[in-house]
């Protein structure tokens, strides 16, 4: 019987586990419970950042909508460490297309690691 019981109780966890996570997941794609996710939008939506030009000024998140930069629509299917390395150092890995050298190079310097975050927590709600 203790077994039973035993068996029971990982069947209860188990169930447990895959619901946090499925929540966890809807969570963090809709993006609007997440006040990080909500400023790095708002930094992305600024026209200028820090002295650059802002993000919005080079980049739609409409899919296949070329500003200046590539659409952003579909960015979270690249990964976070991507993005990441996209901000900081755009001319590491330059997208097939478009010209090396245009995307302001100092974002890495002009931002702060917070506000580097929260871009990088929006862009990984766009799937
Ligand atoms: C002056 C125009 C310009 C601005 C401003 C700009 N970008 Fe870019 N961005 C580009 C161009 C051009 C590319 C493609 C060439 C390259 O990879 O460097 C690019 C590439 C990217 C990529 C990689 C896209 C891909 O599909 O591989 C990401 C992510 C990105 N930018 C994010 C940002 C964010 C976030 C900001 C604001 C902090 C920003 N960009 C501001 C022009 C710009």
């Amino acid at each position: 019987m203790k077994k039973m019981a035993f068996l029971v109780l990982i069947l209860v966890l188990t169930v447990a586990l895959v619901a946090a996570c499925g929540g966890g997941d809807k969570s963090s794609s809709s993006g609007s419970t997440d006040p990080d996710v909500a400023a790095g939008k708002a930094l992305f939506e600024q026209t200028t950042l820090e002295g650059n030009a802002g993000c919005v000024t080079c980049h739609s998140v409409e899919p296949g909508k070329t500003v200046v930069g590539p659409s952003l629509a579909g960015i979270a299917s690249k990964g976070e460490e991507f993005i990441r390395e996209s901000i900081i150092n755009p001319d590491a890995d330059v997208t097939e297309g478009f010209p090396a050298g245009t995307m302001p190079p100092d974002y890495g310097e002009k931002l702060s690691d917070e506000q580097i975050n929260q871009l990088v927590k929006y862009l990984m709600t766009l799937k």
